[in-house]
């Protein structure tokens, strides 16, 4: 993959390193968002700088051996510093998917409202977190804040109420410790997968429980599982043709994963996703020394109805599920009153949990029900302000996606003041 993005223009005499130059923005920064985060993000790392070249390039004032270190290693919106590479721009060349925020194993499992993984790498820098710190994320969802951390060697701790967002987070950040066990049981996976002659009656999870006692493995399984479940309910794509596909295709992400650690000599942060409730969180007082979560948006998604089918292969009983998800109880005005509740309790246990003069960061968005429109952002604001939060920054956020059907989000960033 790097090979090919650096040889691909060889018939032309292109400077891809951009020699002279000093801070060039990647080729995929497109939005005015991107840019304020880059900007935040180069001041955090104590950068004094101009932006130049129509916004595309940032000339640095007060240049050191140790800044630019900084920037070239944990940047997030940069291609190269002094004609140099940065670790990010080898990172989203390991990219499996045709989908450019997608690498890595980031693409594992088609999870609506996915946070974009510059952004997250952006705001982890943003809020001052360094290696060996820890981050919380109170809605894990698929992981995304997961995979970014461990990259920047924070410390990751995520809970989510669906065992299916706790599957995603663990595969893809557990899977490149397990790739030989893996590997080991592939093909007998892949021969028993449908009932056959020698074979004729085959409940998947038993054979995967049979065939491995490693939890990571077993997951690994259940989600190139999950991922053909879900091809096949959304798209009618033939079951087995689709496992072996993403089945192989999640093989290469996590060796593209272990290859890029190696490359960089990463040193990857810890992380721990567990099942839990962000209302009744079972953490200490002041233990966290940041928090970047997207919780959902109002009663904008039924994050129940939107993955049934893999819930359902899971073996979970949705109907109990219901109470358990914030914003898809109750119908009416009664389901966002029940919303605004549930949010509170959620807003104050990261309030109990964050450290004093810490961050945290929440992306929401308003949504529309029933052709109305909810105020989520004012509301957010509003509650966050109310029990010792002070916003300090609130940046408009206008999104596009594959997955995404809201227009304009808000990335607010609190800090923890009593
Ligand atoms: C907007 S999504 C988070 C998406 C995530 N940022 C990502 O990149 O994939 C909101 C998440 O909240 C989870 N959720 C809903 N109610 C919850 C609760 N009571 N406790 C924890 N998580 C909950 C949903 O399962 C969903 O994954």
């Amino acid at each position: 993959m790097i090979e090919r993005a650096e040889s691909q223009f060889w018939a032309y005499e292109i400077d891809d390193k951009n020699t002279g130059k000093d801070l060039v923005l990647l080729d995929n920064v497109q939005f005015i968002y991107e840019l304020s985060l880059a900007e935040l993000e180069l001041k955090a790392f104590g950068a004094e700088f101009e932006v130049t070249n129509g916004l595309r390039e940032f000339k640095i004032l007060n240049k050191s051996v140790e800044l630019k270190e900084i920037i070239r290693s944990k940047g997030s919106y940069y291609k190269t510093f002094d004609g140099e590479f940065t670790d990010y721009y080898y990172i989203i060349q390991k990219n499996e998917t045709r989908s450019v925020n997608q690498f890595l194993t980031h693409w594992i499992y088609p999870y609506k409202g996915k946070f974009h993984p510059q952004m997250i790498r952006a705001l982890l820098n943003i809020i001052g977190l360094k290696e060996g710190d820890n981050v919380f994320e109170p809605f894990s969802g698929s992981g995304t804040t997961a995979l970014e951390a461990q990259l920047l060697g924070i410390n990751f701790i995520g809970i989510d109420v669906s065992p299916l967002c706790v599957i995603q987070g663990r595969v893809k950040t557990e899977s490149i410790y397990v790739l030989d066990e893996i590997l080991e049981i592939k093909d007998e996976v892949i021969s028993k997968l449908v009932p056959n002659l020698f074979s004729p009656e085959t409940n998947y999870y038993k054979m995967i429980k049979d065939l491995t006692s490693d939890e990571r493995v077993r997951n690994f399984y259940k989600m190139a599982r999950l991922l053909a479940v879900s091809d096949n309910s959304r798209r009618k794509r033939d079951f087995r043709t689709s496992f072996i596909k993403n089945l192989n295709l999640m093989v290469a992400s996590v060796k593209d994963f272990i290859e890029i650690k190696e490359r960089l000599n990463l040193n990857l942060g810890n992380v721990k996703t567990e099942i839990g409730d962000s209302r009744n969180v079972k953490l200490s007082d002041n233990s966290i020394d940041g928090i970047i979560t997207s919780p959902p948006y109002s009663i904008a998604l039924d994050y129940i109805k939107n993955d049934v089918h893999s819930f359902k292969d899971l073996g979970c009983d949705v109907s109990k599920m219901k109470n358990d998800f914030i914003g898809v109880r109750g119908i009416g005005k009664s389901r966002v009153e029940l919303y605004n509740e549930d949010i509170k309790k959620s807003y104050s246990e990261m309030h109990r949990v964050l450290k004093p003069n810490k961050y945290a960061v929440i992306v929401i968005g308003n949504a529309t029900y029933q052709g109305k429109e909810i105020k989520t952002v004012e509301f957010t604001i509003k509650y966050m302000e109310n029990i010792g939060f002070k916003l300090v920054k609130n940046i408009n956020k206008i999104i596009f996606g594959l997955y995404n059907v809201m227009k304009k989000e808000n990335i607010l960033i609190f800090r923890k003041e009593k």
